[in-house]
C-alpha cells in the first residue's frame, strides 16, 4: 500500500544524515531527482480512489516537505562542516613556524656563575628582605650615628601612608627605622643572629640607594655579599678566597691587589682591585688607563659586629665581602650604560642568549 510505502520511506529519510557531498547528492537523486521516489509516490497517488485521495494528500505532502527539508539541512550543514576543515588544504611538508625561547637576563647569568664559583669552596647561598630595619642595615654593622651613609640623600626611607593628598609629592610620615637596604650587608647580621658559626655564604640580592639615575650610577643595582666566620679565619683566607674566585671568573693569570680602605663593619678593610679584563694592565678608558680595576670591598669582621650578633669574638673570626653584579657584568660583557640592565630593551637582553648557558 502506498501508505505503507511512505512510512517506510519517512522512517528511511529520519535516520540518514551524511557530512558527505557525493552522500548527499545520491540522497537528491533517489527521493527528489526526476525519477525519484517522490514523484513515484505522486504517480501512484494518481491511481488512487477518490476516498484515498482524501486521506493521501496531506500525508503526501508532508513527505515531500520532509525529503526537501531534510536535504536542505544536511546541505548546510556539510558547507559549514568544509569551512570549519578548512585545513584541508594544509601542507603538513611546511616547515614548522617555530617560537622563540627567552633568555637570561646578563645579570642573572653572572650571579649564577658566581654563584657556582663559590659553591666550590662551599659557600651556601643565603638571602633576606629588601625592606630593611635600621639595625640591620646601619646599627648592627658598626655604622656611626652620625655616618653619613644613614643620611636621607643616600637611604631610601620608607613613609607611613597617609590619606591626605595636600601634603604632595614625599606625603606622609618617615616610619624611623625602616628603609630599602643599600647594601646586602644586613643579610650578614640576620644570618649571624639566627644560627651559629661556622658561617659560609654568599647572598646576592638587590640594593637601593638614592642617586640620580644616568650611565655610571642607578637608584637601584645588585650585590652579591659574603662571609665567612669560623674559629682562626684570618686575612691569608680571604686574600686566597678572592684570589681564587678572580681566577674562576676572568682566568687564570688575573691579577689583584689590594688596598687599604675604610668599611665600618670590617677591620681591617680593603678594596680589592683586578687587572683590567679589557687591556690586561696595558691601559684603556675603562681602568683609566691605570691599568686596574676596583670589583669589590672586603675585611676582617669587626668584633663589634659579631658581639652585636651575640658570637663570641674572642673565639671567633671572619671575613666579608661585597660587590656588584652590575660591575662584574659590565667588565665580561663591556656594557658601559648601567640603565641598559633594566630597560628591558630585547635587543639588548637577547645577546645574551647562548652567553655562559
Ligand atoms: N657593603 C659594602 C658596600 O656596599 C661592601 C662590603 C661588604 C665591604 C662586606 C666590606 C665587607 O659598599
Amino acid at each position: 500500500m502506498l501508505q505503507d510505502k511512505i512510512q517506510k520511506y519517512t522512517e528511511e529519510i529520519n535516520q540518514f544524515v551524511t557530512q558527505k557531498a557525493d552522500e548527499l547528492e545520491q540522497f537528491r537523486i533517489k527521493y527528489l531527482g526526476s525519477k525519484g521516489i517522490i514523484k513515484e509516490v505522486f504517480e501512484e497517488f494518481k491511481t488512487a480512489s477518490v476516498d484515498e485521495k482524501k486521506s493521501l494528500g496531506k500525508v503526501l505532502n508532508t513527505f515531500k516537505q520532509l525529503a526537501e527539508s531534510k536535504y536542505q539541512t544536511l546541505k548546510e550543514s556539510a558547507i559549514e562542516g568544509k569551512a570549519a576543515n578548512a585545513d584541508e588544504n594544509l601542507d603538513l611538508s611546511l616547515p614548522g613556524e617555530g617560537f622563540e625561547i627567552g633568555s637570561r637576563h646578563p645579570l642573572a647569568l653572572v650571579r649564577r656563575e658566581i654563584v657556582e664559583i663559590f659553591a666550590k669552596l662551599g659557600f651556601t647561598v643565603a638571602e633576606g628582605p629588601e625592606i630593611e630595619d635600621d639595625w640591620h642595615n646601619f646599627s648592627a654593622l658598626n655604622f656611626p650615628e652620625e655616618h653619613p651613609a644613614r643620611d636621607m640623600q643616600d637611604t631610601f626611607f620608607i613613609k607611613k601612608a597617609t590619606t591626605s593628598r595636600s601634603a604632595g609629592e614625599g606625603r606622609g610620615e618617615a616610619i624611623g627605622d625602616i628603609a630599602l637596604r643599600t647594601h646586602t650587608s644586613s643579610v650578614q647580621v640576620r644570618m649571624m643572629e639566627q644560627g651559629k658559626p661556622p658561617f659560609r655564604a654568599i647572598m646576592p640580592g638587590r640594593v637601593y640607594r638614592n642617586e640620580a639615575i644616568s650611565a655610571r650610577a642607578h637608584c637601584f643595582f645588585h650585590q652579591i655579599e659574603g662571609l665567612y666566620v669560623d674559629e682562626n679565619v684570618s686575612f691569608a683566607d680571604l686574600k686566597q678566597t678572592l684570589f681564587y674566585f678572580v681566577q674562576e671568573l676572568y682566568g687564570e693569570g688575573t691579577k689583584v691587589r689590594f688596598r687599604p680602605s675604610y668599611f665600618p663593619f670590617t677591620e681591617p678593610s680593603a678594596e680589592m682591585d683586578i687587572s683590567c679584563t679589557i687591556c690586561k694592565g696595558a691601559g684603556c678608558t675603562l681602568c683609566k688607563y691605570s691599568g686596574w680595576v676596583e670589583i669589590l670591598g672586603c675585611g676582617m669582621v669587626d668584633p663589634n659586629v659579631l658581639e652585636n650578633c651575640d658570637i663570641d669574638s674572642k673565639k671567633y673570626s671572619g671575613f666579608a665581602f661585597g660587590m656588584g653584579i652590575e660591575r662584574i657584568a659590565n667588565l665580561k660583557f663591556e656594557i658601559k650604560d648601567l640603565r641598559l640592565f633594566s630597560e628591558n630593551d630585547l635587543r639588548f637582553l637577547k645577546q645574551y642568549k647562548s652567553a655562559l648557558i
